[in-house]
């Protein structure tokens, strides 16, 4: 049994449908039952079974009924922590808006981990199974407008690096995911429907599926290693040119050329009190 969140979306639909082609018995959820149930009926038709669960990650006491629901059928041999939400939002609209990032630490952080722990205790107990959790590949680096996002991310991913050493003792590998742009509804708003350089949504369900098959602790792309590691070594530098270079990559990435900078990063005259 292997226990899927963000199931609907467009990396889980694929991969959904990649572990039903294995056969594998898949526990499906997210908030939209309808959605649900419709990918239920094609993991069937694609030579697996399907379970569902709609739950509200946000919801902390939901996560643990459907937590409990899940073991009542046994315990699974592996846990993906795909559901995620994004806002990208520049600092001039993130300002008087705290509840951007409570509403992130819901559903890519607390709601995630209240999951993962509980289904954690009867896979160690049991010694084997894996976790993985995908996160971005702008989580180790500095992204405007990304802020919440990427907290809210590293934040699961911190969490994992520190539970790792103890979980992989007890038989439980744990993995990191960082994935970079993909074309699914996610990155839309941001970059249109075709950014350049995106994965489908079948190559990201790919990436999930070697972390799943492997024994690596973290998959990520190349540029975000190095991204992460001129971060740490100069973080003054990396982040002039991530202000300097944002609406260029906004622009880079989406087609259709309409990616503005954010107005607060734009040079604006102070105003003029009279
Ligand atoms: N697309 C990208 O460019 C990109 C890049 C880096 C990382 N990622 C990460 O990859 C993962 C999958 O992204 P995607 O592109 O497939 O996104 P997507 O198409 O927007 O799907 C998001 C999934 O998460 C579920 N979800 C959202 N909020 C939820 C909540 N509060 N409770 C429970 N489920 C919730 C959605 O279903 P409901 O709305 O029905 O709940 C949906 O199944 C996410 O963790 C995302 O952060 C994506």
């Amino acid at each position: 049994m292997i226990v899927l969140t963000g199931a609907t979306g467009g990396i889980g639909t694929a991969l959904a449908l990649a572990l039903a082609r294995r056969g594998k018995h898949l526990v499906l959820s997210a908030r939209d039952e309808a959605r649900l149930q419709a990918l239920a009926a094609r993991v069937r038709e694609a030579g697996g079974t399907a379970t569902v669960h709609a739950c509200d990650l946000r919801d902390q006491e939901a996560v643990s009924h459907m937590a409990a629901a899940i073991l009542q059928d046994g315990v699974p041999e592996a846990v993906i922590a795909l559901a995620g939400h994004s806002i990208h939002r520049g600092l001039s609209e993130t300002f008087g808006r705290p509840h951007d990032l409570v509403r992130l630490a819901g559903t890519n952080l607390l709601g995630p981990a209240t999951l993962i722990l509980a289904l954690l205790e009867p896979m160690c107990a049991r010694g084997r199974g894996r976790v993985v959790a995908v996160t971005s590949a702008t989580t180790r680096i500095p992204t405007p407008g990304w802020a919440a996002y990427a907290a809210t991310k590293s934040g699961l991913d911190t969490w994992l690096r520190a539970l790792r050493p103890e979980a992989s003792a007890r038989g439980v590998g744990i993995c990191v995911v960082e994935m970079p742009l993909v074309a699914t509804a996610m990155a839309a708003p941001t970059y249109g429907s075709d950014p350049r350089t995106a994965l489908s949504p079948e190559q990201a369900a790919a990436m999930v599926l070697r972390a799943l098959d492997g024994d690596r602790s973290l998959i990520s792309p190349w540029w975000a290693r190095i991204g992460a590691v001129v971060s740490q070594a100069a973080p003054a530098r990396s982040a002039h040119l991530a202000g300097r270079g944002q609406g260029w990559v906004a622009r880079l990435l989406r087609r259709d050329r309409s990616a503005r900078p954010f107005r607060s990063l734009r040079h604006r005259a102070p105003e003029r009190r009279s």
